[in-house]
């Protein structure tokens, strides 16, 4: 109902009345001034102005599914949405739905974590209402050794949105932090529930400092707002990256992994930069040469033998 009354009012540039509102959603006129009471409470600033009605003035920019929904415009991304004030991880919740069998595109999304994890077991920071934490749910007829494809595509897909939303130039740093003048600010974890040949679902959980303030981020970590020098709002660039994931996501459906790594490229990094990198407790120096079709990233080093890491951690660019 709330979802309702607040798209009747933003159809409505002017005012709207009690009286039009009840007929045309069958509820009471007290039934109204509830959910317009409720609406308030949420962030909502509704103008009421006797005989004339409601006005809608500002939505807030928290992430509620009818925020999130309102002309989304995507096929399947988003469709289902489940919003949090607080979990322990939208991980887990989303790996959840996976076992249940809700379908590809069903979002999980959280105003803060309080065990929000990032790769290799570390922690990720979510101060609320300052962040985008989110996990999607996805089931790629893939096998598990390319999953990893799917962490490149979102990189790809949340630089693109970030760029389009607030003209911030964006870089990927190999496989997953996305920089901006060469600072963390969002990182990508997948997880997935799969057997040896076959993949059952895919989580793609993402982190974005959006208006969090430098102070409060780890060294090496920035957001948004600090780069771009003023607030950039959740909603909009929330949309905007559903809409890019969506995009590129059926675009490997369709014509598989190679354009995704072509547009990779030209986000990279590290690609032709000497690197140092630590997989699997071993640091391997060279030359970031390319991506292979796995998303495993290929590094020439000085004896000129050519190390394919599939799992790492970029350290140092030089
Ligand atoms: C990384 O850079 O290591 C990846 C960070 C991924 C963080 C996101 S926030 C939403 C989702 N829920 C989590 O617990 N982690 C991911």
């Amino acid at each position: 109902m709330l979802e309702k009354i607040i798209n009747l009012l933003r159809k409505e540039k002017g005012y709207l009345s009690g009286e039009e509102i009840s007929e045309r959603l069958g509820i009471s006129r007290a039934g109204v001034w509830k959910q317009i009471e409720n609406l308030r409470s949420l962030g909502y600033e509704i103008e009421a102005f006797p005989h004339r009605g409601y006005r809608l003035v500002s939505a807030p920019d928290r992430l509620l599914p009818e925020e999130i929904s309102w002309e989304l415009g995507t096929e399947f991304m988003g469709r289902n949405i489940f919003s949090f004030e607080t979990l322990d991880s939208t991980m887990d919740f989303a790996y959840e739905l996976g076992i249940k069998k809700f379908p590809e595109g069903t979002i999980v999304c959280s105003e803060t974590q309080k065990k929000g994890r990032g790769r290799l077991g570390r922690n990720w920071f979510s101060p609320k209402y300052k962040g985008l934490y989110f996990s999607i749910l996805l089931r790629p007829k893939i096998l598990p050794q390319e999953a990893s494809q799917l962490t490149i595509l979102s990189a790809v897909a949340v630089s693109t949105a970030i760029k389009e939303i607030t003209a911030l130039e964006c870089l990927i740093k190999w496989p997953n932090d996305i920089l901006v003048n060469g600072e963390k600010v969002g990182g990508i974890l997948t997880e997935m529930q799969a057997e040896i040949d076959a993949v059952r679902f895919v989580i793609i959980g993402i982190g974005i400092n959006v208006n969090t303030e430098k102070r409060n981020l780890p060294p090496q970590a920035s957001s948004l707002k600090e780069e771009k020098g003023e607030k950039v709002s959740r909603i909009e660039l929330f949309k905007g990256i559903l809409q890019k994931i969506e995009k590129y996501y059926l675009l490997f459906q369709d014509k598989g992994f190679s354009p995704i790594l072509q547009e990779w490229k030209r986000h990279s990094s590290i690609l032709g930069h000497q690197i140092k990198i630590i997989a699997h407790s071993k640091t391997i120096e060279g030359e970031a040469i390319d991506l292979d079709s796995q998303g495993a990233l290929l590094v020439r080093k000085d004896s000129g033998f050519i190390e394919k890491v599939l799992v790492g951690d970029v350290i140092k660019v030089y």
